[in-house]
């Protein structure tokens, strides 16, 4: 059966943990595993703009030895009404795996099940499992075990959030959400994940209240307020989730060893101020950068099955 990452569901418990100790052994001999997968090509389709992911991808891919082949919506035959599931066909017979950001889940599932290669969630509305994987990474190299740890994540219950949800499930963390009304993440998400928190000693808490959210927090997560494709309500959401800034007030009722997290790209004094995300506890840098271990660290697992690095 081929191997995909639609989301951190197709890795689970297991897999995001064989994920993290081939990413964190890569860093630490900081380098790539040139022969991992030579010869390789990897498919890098993107409907929506990015800057960490492509690029991340791209040389994650170098990485292993592998080609990287950006492809844009309107340099494909997809746009001019090729199905994906045809794309997924012909594109299996070139490429070793695709990854693709796109609008709507199901078209990363769509893709999924007419390739015959690995196909990598590299964002949709609803996940975001390739970040999340960086996250929970830099969470670790903070503070070792996640066993015990609270995450506060502040704002939108959107793709970002219900990626670490799902990873707050499979490790066993607390992650307490805390939306404006209405935008509380996907219900079918939390309780899926609550059945493995409650198995893997975590929890999913959903709250309004931010600062009893933050209260102790070992870190603090925050998000755009409006994200790819949500461009038009943007003005609107900026109004509703005034309250939910994160900055060195609320910063200040976190643990005090407690780091600021967030995906990037920021929408600097709107979700974060300067301060906070420049401030001696924003790890967003570090965060960025176990994009790119714990992406090589896919792409090998998920080309070639193996749990250990075999070569390179
Ligand atoms: N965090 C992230 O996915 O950033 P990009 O949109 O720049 O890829
Ligand atoms: N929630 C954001 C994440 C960007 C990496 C978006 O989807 O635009």
């Amino acid at each position: 059966m081929t191997r995909h990452l639609l989301t951190l569901d197709s890795l689970g418990r297991d897999g995001i943990r064989t994920n993290l100790e081939l990413a964190g052994q890569l860093k630490m001999r900081k380098g790539q595993a040139r022969e991992a997968v030579a010869g390789g090509r990897l498919g890098l389709i993107f409907d929506k703009p990015s800057t960490r992911t492509r690029v991340s991808f791209e040389t994650a891919a170098w990485g292993l030895g592998m080609l990287p082949i950006t492809l844009r919506p309107d340099e494909l035959q997809l746009g001019r009404g090729e199905t994906i599931a045809d794309t997924a066909r012909v594109l299996s017979r070139y490429l070793t795996a695709i990854a693709i950001r796109t609008f709507e889940q199901s078209r990363v599932e769509e893709l999924a099940k007419y390739a015959t290669i690995p196909i990598i969630n590299a964002l949709t509305d609803d996940h975001h499992p390739c970040q999340a994987l960086a996250d929970v990474m830099t969470l670790q190299e903070e503070f070792g075990d996640l066993a015990g740890l609270r995450v506060a994540f502040i704002g939108d219950g959107n793709n970002v959030c219900h990626s670490l949800i799902q990873a707050a499930g499979y490790l066993g963390f607390t992650l307490a959400i805390s939306t404006p009304h209405g935008f509380e993440p996907t219900a079918e998400i939390v309780e899926a994940a609550r059945i493995h928190a409650a198995k893997n000693g975590g929890a999913i808490e959903l709250g309004h209240d931010v600062r009893e959210v933050v209260r102790g927090a070992d870190a603090v997560y925050t998000d755009v307020w409006a994200s790819m494709g949500q461009e038009k309500e943007r003005e609107e959401r900026a109004r509703v989730f005034a309250g939910y800034r994160v900055d060195a007030e609320l910063m200040a009722l976190a643990s005090t060893k407690a780091i600021f997290l967030h995906c990037l790209p920021a929408h600097r004094g709107d979700e974060v101020t300067d301060e906070v995300i420049d401030g001696p506890q924003s790890r967003v840098w570090d965060e960025a950068e176990n994009r790119w271990y714990t992406e090589q660290a896919l792409l090998y697992a998920l080309i070639t099955g193996e749990e250990h690095w075999e070569k390179g």
